[in-house]
């Protein structure tokens, strides 16, 4: 059987783009900035996209385009069959279902929210409807509905489903965000929001910084599809002649726009409507806009049911691309039909979507606290295996569709995701298991000095070098 490939460039990009947003964008990233200090978590998430998410989305692109397999596949044929790879990119595997679980839940809140905004149900009391609904059996039944239509679609096949979801989402959703934004900007008390959102806060992120560190790499990870396999698999697809970099940095660019434009949206809007940032949480996309909606009356229901649909459209082409990873495994490693394997999938992420509907504190764990080290971890992982086991392989892959200016820094890339991504994951890593210990880290970066964080970044210099000396075979580069 001839493997599918992606019939056009802007296919694999739009659906690699489609991956990347959804509600890691709309929903995540305005309630981690929220709860991370506002512009102290932007400043701290933008150099992560730009130095970790670039250089590790091509790491991804790489290993997939390079085996053409799925993440399982993928570690194991190209380390000549290591058991222990394929057990990582297992892990990997695990990651996305209990992603996907929770992510069915927020999708469930989306379609109930489009549905809601007919009606006017949350008009008035934006906040009070968003805790009745959040979690429960009702929620359930609409995560099950979400789930049920990312299913439907993974079964459908790559080509159909996928690429022609992404094509009618994206500039749609770029659209709405703007021009609600626009409008947001004129009302009063907007400029207090933009203010917390952009103007630069380094007291605060020297004072807070070892708390916002986990959450600003899981966001830059998380937002990017990166540490699963996701943009693995997708690269699967991907012939020979494009280039990956300039191909992940316009997904790394497209897909940062979007998430800083959902946040020109969210904050001017939390502060005019008098709302409290911090107590939103997990609802501060949903209480803000609803607000707006409901202060618009008849146009605001008109505008709701096209802003939740449009959101939905982008959370489907991500779930999607999630649930496709296991389904891929198992129709490519074990022969499982596409149909069966998609069911068996759906069901077992069921039995997660079920544990956080019902359970507002499983979800907060799972959506929050695990996915940010499953990710870092993840991430990490795949780039000592592009840095050391594929090693000049993956220079070759990289370079090939390059163009002069990608081709000018291969040997600098090799650098980043062999050695220095994978020192700063460890310690991120370190850090944030080290503060939920209750250990010392130092108040400040400054405080760096003898503290906690010092033993960490010891600790993650090892075990790169530790890793690396595992990994180096011939045809590593050094
Ligand atoms: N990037 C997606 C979002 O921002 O909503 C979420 C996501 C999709 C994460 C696929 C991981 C993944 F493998």
């Amino acid at each position: 059987m001839t493997r599918e490939t992606w019939k056009t460039r802007a296919g694999f990009i739009l659906a690699a783009v489609g991956s990347a947003v959804g509600l890691g964008n709309v929903w995540r990233f305005p309630w981690m900035t929220a709860q991370n200090g506002g512009s102290a978590f932007l400043l701290l998430y933008l150099a992560i996209v730009l130095l970790v998410g670039v250089p590790g989305l091509l790491g991804a692109f790489v290993i997939g385009r390079r085996s053409k397999r799925n993440p399982v596949g993928a570690l194991r044929s190209l380390s000549d069959g290591s058991r222990w790879w394929a057990a990582f990119g297992m892990f990997a595997v695990v990651t996305t279902l209990l992603l996907v679980s929770f992510y069915s839940v927020v999708g469930g809140w989306f379609v109930r929210y489009t549905a809601a905004s007919v009606t006017g149900s949350y008009f008035g009391h934006a906040g009070a409807y968003f805790s009745a609904i959040n979690y429960g059996p009702a929620a359930l039944a609409f995560a099950f509905v979400f789930l049920a239509a990312t299913a439907a679609i993974v079964y459908a096949g790559v080509e159909k489903g996928i690429e022609r979801a992404t094509k009618v989402m994206m500039p749609a959703i770029v659209v709405l965000l703007a021009a609600l934004a626009a409008w947001t900007f004129t009302r009063d008390g907007a400029g207090a929001g933009l203010d917390f959102y952009l103007t630069p806060d380094v007291a605060y992120l020297r004072a807070h910084f070892f708390d916002i560190l986990p959450a600003a790499v899981g966001q830059a990870l998380f937002t990017l599809s990166l540490g699963t396999g996701t943009m693995i698999t997708y690269a699967s697809y991907l012939g020979d002649e494009r280039s990956l970099a300039a191909d992940a940095a316009t997904i790394a660019v497209l897909n940062t726009a979007i998430g800083v434009l959902a946040g020109l949206l969210v904050f001017p809007l939390l502060f005019s409507f008098g709302l409290d940032v911090g107590s939103g949480g997990a609802g501060a996309v949903f209480v803000s806009v609803a607000s707006a909606f409901a202060s618009l009356g008849t146009v605001g229901r008109l505008l709701g049911v096209v802003f939740f649909a449009v959101v939905l459209l982008a959370a489907l082409s991500s779930s999607i691309s999630m649930l496709e990873i296991p389904v891929a495994y198992l129709v490519d490693e074990h022969g499982v039909s596409r149909a069966k394997a998609t069911a068996g999938v759906a069901c077992l992420v069921a039995i997660g979507a079920a544990a956080c509907a019902l359970s507002s504190s499983v979800f907060g764990l799972l959506a929050n606290t695990l996915v940010n080290l499953l990710m870092t971890a993840g991430l990490c992982g795949f780039l000592l295996f592009v840095g050391w086991v594929l090693g000049s392989r993956a220079l070759d892959e990289y370079r090939a569709g390059a163009g002069d200016v990608a081709r000018a820094v291969d040997g600098p890339w090799l650098l980043f995701v062999g050695v220095l991504i994978p020192v700063f994951l460890l310690f991120t890593l370190f850090t944030s298991v080290a503060s939920a210990l209750g250990v010392p880290l130092g108040t400040h970066v400054l405080g760096v000095g003898l503290g906690g964080s010092a033993v960490a970044l010891v600790a993650a210099i090892v075990v790169t070098a530790l890793a690396v000396a595992g990994l180096r075979r011939p045809g590593s580069l050094v």
